[in-house]
């Protein structure tokens, strides 16, 4: 399983300080896009992200939790980012058409000046939305972010209703023989992980950066992970 640290939980007023102090242990740096339309609450934008692609080599895994996300995408485009998600619950097909354009355009871009990066489109899942509206978009998406809180903050606790959509999501991946990652977000601890071992990558904010020694809280939830 791999790792992918929310940094909405780090210290803002040290912010390069966290992403170094986890950086050689983790896969992703997951990146919280919040507008305080989709979600009830504000997080950064577009220039804190550019800032930290800046001074981090480790890949982005951005989450867009933004009513609007075609007004945005193509600032995060450019920063090439490895997953941007956005949410099942505030797009539809024209939407989701448009944002798979702009990708495949920034995609052929890359490939023509020789830039090795291909980023890749991560579909969202809230709560209370079932697993079975992503089936249609199977084809088209990279990735699969099952929330596990309701989107907003960091520090919720794990609703455990939500585990049965990532076993059978899995199933479904599985069984198709989908290259789709399947991702979980939100109240991933040392224990919640368990619960979640169907993933491939995993997301954890206030484990790990409310926390006195980052480091071996990323230890424990790979410790936790039965595939290593
Ligand atoms: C919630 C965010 C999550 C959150 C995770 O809206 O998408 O990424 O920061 O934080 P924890 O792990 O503390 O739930
Ligand atoms: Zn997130």
């Amino acid at each position: 399983m791999k790792i992918s640290p929310s940094i909405l939980a780090a210290n803002f007023a040290n912010l390069e300080k966290d992403i170094k102090s986890v950086e050689e242990d983790v896969d992703y740096l997951h990146i919280d896009i919040m507008d305080g339309h989709f979600v009830p609450n504000i997080s950064f934008g577009l220039d804190i992200t550019k800032d930290i692609s800046k001074i981090t080599s480790k890949p982005l895994d951005v989450h867009l939790m933004i009513e609007e996300p075609l007004k945005y995408l193509d600032g995060f485009l450019e920063l090439n980012p490895e997953y941007i998600t956005v949410h099942y619950e505030i797009i539809d097909n024209e939407i989701l058409e448009k944002i798979i354009e702009k990708i495949e355009n920034k995609n052929k871009e890359n490939m023509e000046e020789g830039v090795n990066k291909k980023i890749k489109l991560g579909l969202s899942i809230s709560p209370d939305t079932p697993y079975e509206v992503v089936i249609p978009y199977l084809e088209k998406i990279d990735l699969i972010l099952v929330m596990s809180v309701y989107p907003g903050f960091y520090g919720q606790e794990f609703i455990e209703d939500t585990t049965y959509k990532i076993e059978r999501l899995r199933e479904i991946i599985d069984e198709n023989e989908y290259t789709i990652q399947l991702e979980v977000d939100g109240g991933i601890n040392d224990k919640t992980i368990k619960l979640v071992q169907k993933c491939d990558i995993v997301v954890a904010g206030s484990y790990i950066f409310k926390s006195d020694n980052y480091k071996e809280r990323i230890e424990k939830l790979k410790l936790m992970c039965t595939d290593n």
